[in-house]
């Protein structure tokens, strides 16, 4: 494990892992840890980092050996790390969701998912079935005493912080209806106008889209009785097309939605020949649009949104937005096209080389002129980008992210990669050949001033022994601090979030 800096950090020309290393990730997760502490296999655990890291991602990809047809159809899984005093103490739990339940009962597959994976019987047994299998396994956040495993298209299940046992599902004080989407990116506005705040959204899809934008209080206020979890405010827009919004951003004023350029066709669905989100395709001729939402919080609360045209390509993730006089500024990780796994495709043997990569670029948009320019901040292949989460919504000078160990290209992420925003300059942690790292979280030092003074954590999947490891980085050097070795094995996961409490 090597750590590169500069402007020109020198890296391989060819793919320096083993894909039978990277694959080897794809399995089932067996056991259920309930507190387990842990030492550091190299290096110290910081005393002064305190606090949970919780991480979500699919724990279960086989059942009656019948694999998912792909890895975001698992079912989900919370993995939990507790630090304090230098010592770690871990605890993995399934959701338990009511098709996990169901599907544990039954031993066999039960539900079709939104990524291809289909019932046994083909076609046929398959078609017009069109129940949503809640997985819960996108991301996980804390609002209030409640844990919240997410998924999009779906209500919140909620899950003991400390124990990480299924609640069951949660509509957040009847603010949701049954069945509401919900999505799993909430940002985090770290006190723009007071308090902090979860902002978040759900959307309704069709030929007109509905968007609802929802600000939470994270904290109890004693002065006012407010109380975590409170809904704020709320509004509700809608827009021409169809709208597939996997995250979006924050300033103080505004919430920022791209809506790719992409067309649904829902009948290969409904015939039992494909998943919904295969059903995805580019829009030849699209034109991808910025839907920016006034905050119910800020200046232009009341205000119709904002619609302004956007570059082409496909982004799923934002890395941050902030306010520039009349500019708003978005960084987000572009693809040059949607990137799907086919009906017929095996997910363990893909070619990368056949699969757009990722790469960070920044949109400044003109309010005034509703004109737009776009910067390629990176040619590095790279997902799941965060900036220091007290910098949310504003200007800052660092991000961090998970990306290729090659220069250029697309191939797994093996890298954990800080780069300043504004000269470029960049120190890579590298887990290669055999690592293969997961979403980077910068956490904060407690009373720390600088920017990038604290820690990324991250989950790194090990191939040489086959299960995962914590890496903790210095967030300014990215000098690898303590690595500790779980006993378990945990497939690559999607986001997570850390907990001060
Ligand atoms: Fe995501």
């Amino acid at each position: 494990m090597t750590v590169a800096s500069g402007s020109a950090a020198s890296s391989a020309v060819r793919p320096v892992y083993d894909r039978a290393d990277w694959a080897s990730a794809f399995r089932n997760v067996d056991v259920e840890l309930d507190g387990v502490d842990l030492t550091a296999t190299r290096g110290a655990i910081p005393p002064d980092l305190k606090g949970t890291l919780y991480r979500n991602g699919p724990g279960r990809l086989e059942r009656g050996g019948q694999w998912v047809h792909h890895p975001f159809d698992g079912d989900g899984m919370i993995t939990a790390l507790r630090f304090e005093g230098g010592r770690a103490q871990l605890r993995n739990r399934f959701v338990r969701t009511e098709g996990w339940l169901a599907e544990e009962q039954a031993g066999k597959v039960l539900y079709r998912g939104v990524f291809g994976s289909q019932k046994p019987g083909g076609p046929l047994a398959n078609a017009f079935d069109l129940r949503l299998k809640n997985i819960a396994n996108t991301h996980v956040v804390r609002l209030g005493d409640q844990l919240l495993a997410l998924w999009e298209a779906a209500e919140p299940y909620a899950l003991d912080p400390d124990t990480l046992e299924t609640r069951g599902l949660s509509l957040l004080d009847g603010v949701l209806q049954p069945g509401e989407a919900f999505s799993a990116h909430p940002r985090f506005d770290p006190g723009h106008h007071g308090a902090q705040r979860m902002v978040t959204f759900g959307v309704k899809t069709g030929p007109r889209s509905t968007i609802r934008l929802m600000e939470f209080a994270v904290e109890d206020d004693p002065t006012t009785g407010l109380k975590a979890g409170q809904l704020l405010s709320e509004r509700r827009d809608s827009f021409n097309g169809f709208a597939f919004l996997h995250d979006f951003a924050i300033t103080p004023n505004w919430a920022v939605f791209l809506q790719n350029a992409i067309a649904f066709n829902p009948l290969p669905y409904v015939l039992g020949r494909k998943g919904a989100a295969q059903c995805l395709q580019s829009k030849p001729g699209g034109q991808a649009k910025f839907w920016l939402i006034p905050r119910d919080s800020g200046a232009f609360a009341g205000q119709k949104p904002r619609i302004i045209d956007a570059p082409d390509g496909f982004v799923f993730h934002h890395l941050n937005a902030w306010e520039e006089g009349d500019a708003v500024v978005v960084e987000s990780i572009y693809y040059s096209d949607f990137p799907s796994i086919g009906p017929d495709d095996d997910f363990r043997s893909i070619n990368f080389d056949l699969l757009p990569e990722g790469l960070l670029e920044q949109c400044r948009i003109n309010l005034a002129e509703g004109t737009l320019s776009t910067t390629r901040l990176s040619e590095r292949c790279c997902e799941f980008a965060m900036v220091n989460p007290e910098r949310e919504g504003l200007s800052c000078r660092y991000g961090w992210m998970a990306v290729a160990e090659r220069e250029t290209g697309n191939d797994p992420l093996q890298a954990i990669k800080k780069l300043d925003l504004q000269s470029g300059q960049r120190q890579v942690w590298s887990a290669a050949p055999r690592g293969f790292v997961s979403e980077p979280l910068m956490v904060p030092r407690p009373g720390a001033t600088a920017e990038d003074d604290g820690w990324v954590l991250c989950l790194v999947w090990n191939g040489a022994r086959s299960a995962s490891d914590l890496v903790i980085l210095d967030a300014a050097s990215l000098a690898e601090v303590a690595v500790l070795e779980l006993p378990l094995a945990v497939p690559y996961g999607l986001h997570g979030s850390w907990s001060p409490a």
